[in-house]
């Protein structure tokens, strides 16, 4: 017997043996503590297997579906009048369903979404469109010269960066592409607390960042109050319980403070004038 499986044997058994519920206790422990690195090309490509928009989001549909309306009306609002064509690029576009609500609010609106290849051959099939053009490449390596954007939105890809160096190589070849009175949105749970950070990286780091690059915040904002997402999100709740309490929950965040208790901190940036 290979005496190196053993332990890894007892340890499956014990697994096994562990109570779900119990097991979402101790996994929300250990996230106090520990924050994982993982290879991002495969922890993505295993999510990508998922069923539905838990790929990019999370295992309660009801609660997604809840999330895009939101977002849908947010970005609505933030897009600035047009006239003529208009390019957005959606970095880390998923499955595509960003680049298909920004595409739906307007008919000049032309959007090139970036992701992995495997998150890419999905968004072609489930939400193609003769006006979004879905391109396989890492972010951090999407530079095209001959490329200029209008609007540049993020939706908690950013923050799905653990690399902090890719992160930041990202933000600067993107903001390298916009127009000079181009805009850009991001709706990112930007975090440094273990507990709730996909890349240890805050809102006030991203500011910093932008503004180093040349770009003020124009709007600050939060959605998603955290300890209801952290509640419903991933929940087997029903749907009509996920929505009243969706509800509910971005209430309080108006009273609490959007931008603090928003899992999802909004950041709207455009180009700081030239002296
Ligand atoms: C949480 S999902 C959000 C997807 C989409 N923006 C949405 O809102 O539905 C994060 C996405 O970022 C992508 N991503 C993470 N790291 C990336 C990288 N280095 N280059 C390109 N895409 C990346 C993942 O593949 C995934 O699709």
């Amino acid at each position: 017997m290979n005496l190196k499986e053993q332990p890894a044997g007892l340890r499956t058994t014990i697994k096994n043996a562990i109570p779900l519920p119990l097991k979402k206790v101790l996994w929300k422990i250990k996230r106090l503590f520990v924050h994982p690195q993982y290879d991002p090309r495969t922890y993505w490509k295993e999510r990508a297997m998922e069923a539905g928009q838990a790929k990019v989001l999370w295992g309660n549909e009801a609660y997604n579906l809840c999330y895009r309306k939101f977002q849908k009306e947010l970005i609505g609002g933030f897009l600035p009048e047009i006239h003529g064509s208009f390019n957005v690029l959606d970095i880390g576009c998923g499955i595509g369903a960003v680049a298909k609500i920004v595409e739906q609010l307007h008919p000049q609106i032309y959007v090139d979404g970036i992701d992995f290849p495997e998150m890419i051959e999905i968004a072609r099939k489930v939400n193609p469109s003769e006006r979004i053009r879905y391109i396989a490449t890492n972010a951090e390596e999407y530079s095209d010269a001959d490329k200029t954007y209008d609007f540049i939105i993020a939706s908690a890809s950013l923050s799905a960066i653990r690399d902090l160096d890719k992160l930041r190589q990202t933000v600067k070849n993107c903001t390298g592409m916009l127009k000079p009175d181009g805009q850009l949105l991001m709706i990112e749970p930007f975090h440094r607390w273990k507990y709730l950070a996909r890349a240890r990286f805050s809102s006030g780091q991203m500011v910093a960042l932008m503004d180093s690059l040349g770009f003020k915040l124009e709007a600050k904002s939060g959605a998603l109050f955290w300890p209801y997402r952290e509640w419903l999100a991933n929940s087997e709740r029903s749907a009509e319980y996920v929505e009243k309490k969706f509800a509910q929950g971005e209430r309080l965040l108006s009273i609490l403070g959007k931008h603090l208790w928003g899992d999802h901190k909004i950041l709207f940036f455009t180009r700081k004038p030239v002296d």
